[in-house]
């Protein structure tokens, strides 16, 4: 998929944020190996610590649905009321949940904007060194 069109589902998707407490409106596109696209915006919550990312938000409805592999996310943000006039790079957190699923040489972030210009980066471009849990043992 184009990364253009990526980039409007993020729009898309960035509709339904639910920003009471920052006004800030983000919204993700996740692509699968397998063609399909999860969307994500952000969640807040009034106690603030249990606001969740729109990037997260998309990983983590793919995940549920057994989704495992992943080729891109574009990623969109900006203050309500008007279309994201400057890139919004995800957060660390984020980052690292991409770390998770994602082989950081292949994995592109398209940050996009509401004119549909967009950057490209892999993920061991915004995240060197990342910790991939090498030397974790895995029970399963
Ligand atoms: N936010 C995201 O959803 N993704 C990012 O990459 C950066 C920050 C959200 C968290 C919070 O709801 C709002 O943007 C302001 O930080």
């Amino acid at each position: 998929m184009e990364n253009k069109e990526l980039v409007e589902k993020a729009l898309e998707a960035r509709s339904a944020a639910y920003t009471p407490y920052s006004g800030f409106r983000v919204g993700a596109a996740l692509l699968c190996a397998d063609g399909t696209v999860y969307g994500g915006c952000n969640i807040e919550n009034a106690a603030f610590g249990p606001s969740c990312c729109a990037e997260r938000t998309a990983f983590f409805k793919a995940v549920s649905e057994g989704k495992r592999e992943f080729s891109a996310i574009a990623i969109v943000g900006g203050p309500a009321g008007k279309e994201p006039e400057d890139f919004c790079p995800p957060c660390g957190v984020c980052r690292q949940v991409m770390m998770e699923f994602c082989d950081p040489e292949r994995f592109r972030i398209v940050l996009g904007k509401g004119d549909l210009s967009f950057r490209e980066y892999t993920l061991k471009e915004l995240l060197p060194l990342g910790f991939a849990g090498d030397g974790v043992e895995r029970k399963e």
